[in-house]
Parts: structure tokens; sequence; C-alpha cells
């Protein structure tokens, strides 16, 4: 392939390098573009060809169903891996050594203590506040507690800030939780395993032991992989653009929190409007074929939940981990959820079905995870989101600390001006 692309605007040849990234993908760098053309700019609304950055932790090939973090494959990851481990590994690029595993984990514990004012904010939210909402809002509300700045050009500060991230984080989570069901605000055991003091934050009851259980814990632990990163997706984008203004990593990540909330076309809301989805089959006779065919009436704004993705043009990978992941949870637990026939049901349908086939529209990650969730005992389905967001976070912080050391500049796109020419103020009694 030639290393150049030749742009002709009003007969004149402009020049524009092709970069190839290591994977042999192939982008125009048009860096240059404004100044030698004199002001031309380019419309791509939804950034369907637009790449934003040059990045290191995550890739993503849709048409073939690949994901890889830090060239480790998802596969390998979710089998072998625990969710600490490749936290680290896309934040810091390697995987750690035992050593490093364990300082990483002390450090996380060191810094898992919130501000008992924290309380009193998460106080007046009224419990019918979606968590996602309330998880945005507390914190955002770190950087009043944590208010010193982080200097990105010191390894130091930059490891702390992401050390206290990663140990306040899933504390802001289980209270975002308790206080849903009433329980009274817990911390966790020093202990404990990352995720299994997770689990217990979460579910503790206050009149009784909490017992870990092995098949939960491996599950969450593959859940929180399997979300771990997603380069540059919606929220990711957020979270970049956002502290590429130097705002801090609290704000930063809140603002990517709120993205993922934002709906179901997004992950966060999209597992919750999965499993509403279902429910509403199985509470309608669960007559799949009837919802087959809504999906496919474009009179019809009901759209098959869980299916299709804007980059996977066949199966998402995580997809296929998740199905298996699902039967074997469910099966250890010995839970039979008649929603899990309905799921793979409506897969095997649209597997089959041309109007799906071929849109390419193949089950993503959260046609199966918010039935895991379900499976697990406990998670009130608005909290789905939040279990996403908490296997998002080292993406996020990967992202943001690639994002700072590589001193991108501010994320400021241009647009294509639609609006009225100049004309003259009219006063109020002339209009
Ligand atoms: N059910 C029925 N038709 C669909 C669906 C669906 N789930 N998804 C896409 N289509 C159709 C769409 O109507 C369009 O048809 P046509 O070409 O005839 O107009 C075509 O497929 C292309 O759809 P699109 O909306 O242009 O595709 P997109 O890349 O902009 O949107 C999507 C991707 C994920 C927003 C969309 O597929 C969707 O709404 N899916 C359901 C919601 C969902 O599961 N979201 C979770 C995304 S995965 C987690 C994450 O990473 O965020």
């Amino acid at each position: 392939m030639s290393d150049k692309a030749i742009l002709e605007i009003n007969g004149k040849k402009h020049e524009f390098p092709l970069v190839t990234g290591t994977e042999n993908e192939v982008a125009m760098d048009i860096k240059t573009l404004r100044s030698v053309t004199g002001g031309v700019t380019t419309i791509d609304p939804g950034y369907k060809n637009t790449g934003s950055c040059e990045s290191a932790i995550t890739f993503l090939d849709g048409e073939k169903g690949i994901l890889r973090y830090r060239g480790y494959s998802i596969e390998e990851l979710a089998e072998k891996a625990d969710f600490l481990e490749v936290a680290f590994l896309l934040i810091f690029g390697e995987l750690p050594n035992k050593a490093q595993l364990d300082k990483f984990h002390d450090d996380i514990k060191k810094n898992s203590i919130v501000d008992e004012d924290v309380h009193k904010i998460l106080d007046a939210f009224p419990k019918s506040a979606h968590p996602m909402g309330v998880l945005s809002s507390l914190t955002s509300a770190l950087t009043a507690f944590n208010p010193s700045c982080v200097n990105v050009d010191s390894e130091e500060d930059m490891y702390q800030s992401v050390v206290r991230l990663l140990g306040k984080f899933p504390v802001l989570v289980a209270w975002t939780m308790r206080k849903k069901s009433g329980l009274p605000l817990d911390y966790g055991d020093k202990n404990l395993g990352y995720v299994e003091n997770i689990l217990k934050m979460m579910f503790k009851e206050p009149n009784e032991e909490y017992t870990q259980s092995k098949i939960l814990v491996n599950a969450l632990d593959k859940l929180l992989i399997l979300h771990a990163d997603h380069e540059q997706n919606c929220s990711t984008s957020t979270v970049r653009i956002v502290g590429s203004s130097h705002a801090g990593l609290f704000a930063s990540i809140s603002a990517g929190i709120s993205a993922l909330w934002g709906g179901p076309l997004h992950g966060g809301g999209a597992n919750q409007a999965v499993l509403e989805m279902l429910e509403g089959i199985k509470a309608d006779g669960g007559d799949t074929k009837k919802y087959m065919a809504k999906a496919k009436d474009k009179e019809d704004p009901f759209r098959l939940m869980g299916f299709g993705h804007r980059v996977y043009k066949n199966f998402d990978p995580r997809a296929k981990i998740i199905k298996v992941a699902a039967d074997e949870v469910l099966g250890d637990l010995g839970v039979e959820d008649p929603i899990l026939d309905i799921a793979k049901g409506l897969e095997k349908e649209a597997l089959e079905d041309p109007y799906f086939v071929d849109r390419k529209l193949y089950p993503n990650v959260d046609f199966y995870s918010g039935i895991i969730y379900r499976g697990m005992g406990g998670i009130p389905t608005d909290m789905f989101t939040v279990m996403f967001a908490l296997g998002r976070l080292p993406g996020w912080i990967a992202q943001w600390r690639e994002m700072r050391l590589k001193k991108e500049p501010i994320g400021r796109p241009r647009q294509l001006y639609v609006g009225e020419t100049l004309r003259g103020f009219k006063p109020l009694e002339e209009r």
C-alpha cells in the first residue's frame, strides 16, 4: 500500500501521510488539513471514521470479533487472570509479577478509606435515585475531599491517584447499593482479595457472618475483566476529552460514568434494558417470534436489546464467553431461570434471520451479563450499570493516564456551521 493519500480540492492536490498501526490498521493523518487547504475540515458525526488518538491499550477488530488488552486475548485473560492483574496490565502496560501485584493491592487497600462526610452527601439522595447518578455525583465529590492536583510528570503522583481511585470506587459502589437496599454502610476487609472484598462490602448483612462463594467471586472476576476496556467507546472518549482539559481524574471518571449511564444505546443502560425486555417477553407469554417481528418493523421503535454493535460486525467475543459463563454460573448456583431460555431462543432466531444476518447484528456483551448478575442474587437491576462501571474503571484510568502522559492537546472538534448568516438585530416591538 502507498504511504500517502492524495486529496484534490478545486484542482489542487494535497498529500497526507498514511500511518499504519501495529495490527496493520491504516489511517490518514490529516493533522495539517486545515492549514494546507486554507480551512477545509472533515465532517463525521458519531466519529464513525475518525480516530481521536493513537493508543497502545486495547486492540479490537469488529469484523473478525477480536478483542485484546495490551496484546493479550480477552479469552485468555478471562480464563487465566484475575481482575486486579488485568487492571494493572491495562494501566501500566505489562502483567504484574507477584511482588508488583501484592504492592498494588496493598496500596489500593491503604487508600480505600472514604471521608465520613461523603456519607452525608449520600444521605441526601432519595432512595429512588438511579444508582448511576449517585455514583457519578459521589465520584465527582471525591475531588472536594482530595483536592490536590495530580502532577502528571511525577510517576509517584500518578500512581497514587490511580490506587486512590481503585481503593475508593468499590466502596462508593457498595455504599450506593446498600443505601438503596436500606443496609448500613460498610467497609470491607483488608484480608480479602479485591473482588472478594467488593462482594462482602455489597452483600454483608449486619447481623450475619458473610461467607464467600467461590462461584460468585469467579463470576464477578470474569464479568469485570470482560468489561475492563473497550478502546474509544462513548464513555472512554468522554473520560479522555474531559481529562484533556486537565480536569482531574475523579472529575473525568465521573463524566465517564454519566456517559455510560446515558441510556440503552451504550453499555450502561443496555444490560438493564435487556433484562427488562426479556421479562416483558416472558410476561407476554414468551412469544419470541412476536418480538422478532417488532424488532424488524421499521414503524415500531422496539429494538432487540443486547443485539448489534457499532464496531462488532461479527460475534462480540465477550458475548461468547459470557454465554458459556451464564450457563456455568446458573448451573453451579442451581438457578433455573426461564429468562435464560428466552434469551437463547431469541439469539437462535436472530442468528438465522436474514434481517439480522444481513445487517451483521450479533449478540453483544450485554445480552447475557444481566442474566448472570440476576442469577448472582441480590443485585437490583438498576445496579447492573454500576457493575459495568466497576469493571470499566481500570480502562478509563488507563486511557486517562495514556492521554495525560502523551500530553495530548485539549479535545476540541470543529463543526460545519449551517445556521443563519449575518442579520440585523430587530428591536422587541418590531418582532
Ligand atoms: N434491533 C433491531 N434492529 C437493529 C438493532 C437491534 N438491536 N441494532 C441495529 N439495528 C438495525 C437498524 O435499525 C439499522 O437498520 P437499517 O439499516 O435498516 O436502518 C441497522 O441495523 C444499523 O443500525 P444502526 O443503529 O445504524 O447501528 P449503530 O452502529 O449506529 O448502532 C447500536 C449500534 C448498539 C446502538 C445498535 O445496534 C442498538 O441500538 N442495539 C441495541 C442496544 C444495545 O444492545 N446496546 C449495547 C451496545 S454494546 C455495549 C457497549 O459497548 O456499549
